[in-house]
């Protein structure tokens, strides 16, 4: 599909762990290139990261370091709105509200939610209702459009069959249904292990691992036993799929042709792999050091982020308490 313009552009990321580099491809990148011509939201999911991470300093630190490192990675408050998720609490309302509209049916079918008890989390009301806290998320700001991963896409079609519902109650078009805005340009990024890169498989390469973690890293990608002097299989290789996510196709075919003709081995691959990477992070590197050195800046960005968040949020609150009847007294 076509690239929105003049849109209301909206995700979240949850600070549930270090960022990595299928987070990067995945996500991060086409948010920072959406900001250009559209109005973006962005904002740290503290709320969801909840159901997974109970401990206070963790979620404060990455709760920051996300903030941090879509800072360094190129998010301009210039452009877009930065925020965190508690700063407009109005979100954990709307989430209230739709969830006296939303069938357990719909809640029971989610992938996410079976996926993560099958990982082993235990089963709480807050993990059941990930999806409507993730719906008011989207509901709150009148989004457009809201970039996400394919992971991602059960929970925008629920976020419209609750608008739905909710509109049904209470009016039409009082909750605006967001369109559908899937990424394709990258598929799956890889993890180190082959399977799709993920903080809960303990695959992940970390944007901003230091240089030494880095290298360890890269280097302990999973290949097979294919002596140096053979020729190998580009189209299978871990070693190659990441590569092409920073290299140019020129690149990337000689790589190709390398593995193809033999005398080239997995090390040497992983060794421009590593190149690359560092080469391609090593202005955010520097951005991400100054950020880290003037956290008080950081916070001004999500203060002024969350004021202009809250202020968009209060018109369809507003909205929605007059229709449903909620009435205030102060
Ligand atoms: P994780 O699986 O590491 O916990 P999240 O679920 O927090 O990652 O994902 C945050 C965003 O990054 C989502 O939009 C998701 O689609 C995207 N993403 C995560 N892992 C990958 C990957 N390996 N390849 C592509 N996109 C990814
Ligand atoms: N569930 C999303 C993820 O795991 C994070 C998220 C929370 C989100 N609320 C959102 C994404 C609203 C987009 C819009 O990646």
């Amino acid at each position: 599909m076509q690239t929105p313009t003049n849109k209301r552009i909206l995700s979240g990321i949850q600070p549930s762990g270090i960022l990595h580099i299928g987070n990067y491809f995945g996500a991060i990148r086409q948010y920072i290139n959406l900001q250009e011509n559209n109005e973006g939201l962005y904002f740290v999911a503290n709320y969801h990261a909840m159901t997974s991470l109970q401990n206070r300093q963790d979620l404060m630190d990455y709760s920051m370091m996300v903030a941090v490192d879509y800072l360094a990675l190129g998010l301009d408050p210039e452009k877009a709105i930065l925020f965190m998720q508690s700063d407009v609490p109005e979100v954990t309302e709307l989430a209230w509200m739709l969830s006296t509209v939303t069938p357990m049916g719909l809640l029971e079918r989610s992938h996410a939610y079976k996926d993560k008890i099958n990982k082993g989390l235990s089963a709480n009301h807050g993990l059941f209702a990930y999806p409507v806290l993730m719906a008011a998320d989207i509901l709150i700001y009148d989004s457009d459009f809201v970039p996400v991963g394919k992971d991602q896409k059960q929970h925008l079609e629920m976020t419209r069959d609750m608008a739905e519902k909710f509109n049904f109650a209470y009016g039409e078009e009082l909750l605006k249904l967001p369109e559908e805005y899937i990424l394709s340009s990258v598929a799956v990024v890889p993890g180190v292990d082959g399977q799709k890169m993920s903080k809960s498989y303990d695959n992940t390469i970390e944007i901003f691992a230091s240089k030494k973690a880095m290298k360890k890293k890269v280097m302990g990608i999973v290949t097979d036993s294919t002596p140096l002097e053979d020729p190998k299989d580009p189209d299978n290789s871990t070693i190659v799929d990441l590569y092409k996510l920073f290299a140019t196709p020129a690149e990337v075919e000689k790589m190709r042709e390398n593995f193809l003709a033999g005398g080239y081995g997995y090390g040497h691959g992983k060794k421009e792999l590593l190149n690359k990477i560092n080469e391609h992070f090593e202005p955010h590197r520097q951005k991400r050091e100054e950020l880290i050195n003037n956290l008080d800046y950081v916070g001004e960005v999500l203060k002024e982020g969350a004021l202009k968040a809250r202020e968009r949020a209060t018109v369809v609150m507003d909205r929605v308490r007059n229709a449903s009847g909620v009435q205030r007294f102060c």
